[in-house]
């Protein structure tokens, strides 16, 4: 099943093995613009046989960043540097995502560098002014300005504008990031959310700006185009959110035009994570279950018989290939040798091709 093709809306897919977002804090200037190290990263794991690649976080603006070597869609130049990499992608027939993001009160940090410091970079170090629901830092990070109610309405807007350049980029899906402990997620759970306006409170309100969001960017993603949201199904935390909660949240967001939920969990706050092989992939199956949408799972998924037995066992419709990916981009052809499927790689690699059986 893992290299059956999978149609969502106007897009066919051509297998289930997915690249999911991962930022690589490579910008040589803090101009939100794609280089040729992205170029050479995404197009290697096209030509080796991707369905489908999420290209990493991208702000929608620049207080949104994670840090000053994040990818923009926010103004013209940028829109333009993502076309090469959608273009050769296209290409190689796989097909590009773009996760629009804001980080909200997990902004203004230093890239994840070995030569470069870690954590908040803070004004005084040419960092930014971070944001976020409430006055309340993630721990070690800035305190956010609480964004104010004209403020938070603006949010809806950046993430519309952002999708419609991601359309003229020829970008084939949208993945709005609501996961992680980012901005739509800190208005999610009632442990970074503390507004008392109508986006705060009872689960109507915390969850109103990301429906919200949703609907912005569906009135300007084409029809034929799919859209599809990460969420955390829990924080991890008692008194967080909780699986319970992503399951109401994506019974509303199917109805508002989401094609499919990317389940992940945590990063809101500090908490102690069981992880484990696949131990994200319940948490996928259960809204997958109650929700009737298309789901991905994510998350310490490497062995090819162990995400083919995802599938095949009904709990996701694709899978995600992160750290495995970064490592190996030549994983796709690894999984079809030993599921004996025909291989994924470009033309020019077919000498390469593994033996089958
Ligand atoms: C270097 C790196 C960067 C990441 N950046 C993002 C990101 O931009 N957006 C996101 O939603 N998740 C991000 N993640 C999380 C991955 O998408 C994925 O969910 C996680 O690595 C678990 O999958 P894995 O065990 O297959 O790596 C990142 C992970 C890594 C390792």
């Amino acid at each position: 099943m893992l290299f059956d093709p999978i149609s969502l809306r106007g897009l066919t897919v051509r297998n289930r093995v997915w690249l999911p977002p991962m930022c690589q804090y490579a910008l040589d200037r803090p101009d939100g613009v794609p280089t040729d190290w992205h170029l050479v990263h995404y197009g290697a794991r096209a030509a080796q046989g991707f369905g489908l690649m999420i290209i990493e976080a991208t702000a929608v603006l620049p207080e949104g960043r994670i840090t000053q070597a994040d990818l923009g869609l926010w103004n013209d130049q940028q829109t333009a540097g993502f076309e090469p990499l959608v273009d050769f992608s296209h290409r190689q027939k796989t097909a590009v995502a773009v996760q629009l993001a804001h980080a909200g009160r997990k902004g203004s940090t230093w890239p994840d560098r070995p030569d470069a410091p870690s954590g908040l970079q803070s004004v005084a170090d040419g960092g930014f002014t971070v944001v976020g629901p409430s006055a309340e830092a993630f721990p070690g990070l800035a305190v956010p300005h609480a964004l104010t109610l004209a403020e938070v309405q603006q949010i809806p807007l950046a993430f519309a504008a952002a999708a419609k350049r991601a359309d003229q980029a020829k970008i084939d899906v949208v993945e709005l990031h609501a996961a992680h402990g980012y901005l739509l997620h800190q208005f999610l759970s009632p442990l970074s959310n503390h507004r008392t306006d109508a986006y705060g409170g009872d689960f109507a309100g915390r969850s109103r700006l990301l429906r919200e969001v949703v609907t912005a960017v569906r009135q300007v993603w084409p029809e034929q185009k799919p859209l599809f949201v990460r969420l955390s199904a829990t924080d991890w935390v008692e008194g967080g959110w909780t699986l319970a909660q992503t399951v109401e949240l994506s019974q509303g967001l199917k109805e508002l035009g989401v094609d499919l939920i990317d389940v992940s969990t945590g990063g809101n706050v500090p908490a102690s994570i069981p992880v484990g092989p696949g131990y994200q992939v319940r948490f996928a199956a259960e809204v997958k279950r109650q929700v009737g949408l298309p789901v991905s799972a994510v998350g310490l998924i490497t062995d090819a018989n162990q995400a083919e037995q995802i599938l095949r066992s009904g709990q996701a419709d694709v899978v995600m290939i992160g750290r495995a990916g970064l490592r190996d981009p030549g994983w796709p052809e690894m999984a079809a040798a030993v599921l004996g499927a025909p291989t994924p790689l470009a033309p020019a690699y077919l000498r390469a091709a593994l033996p089958r059986g």
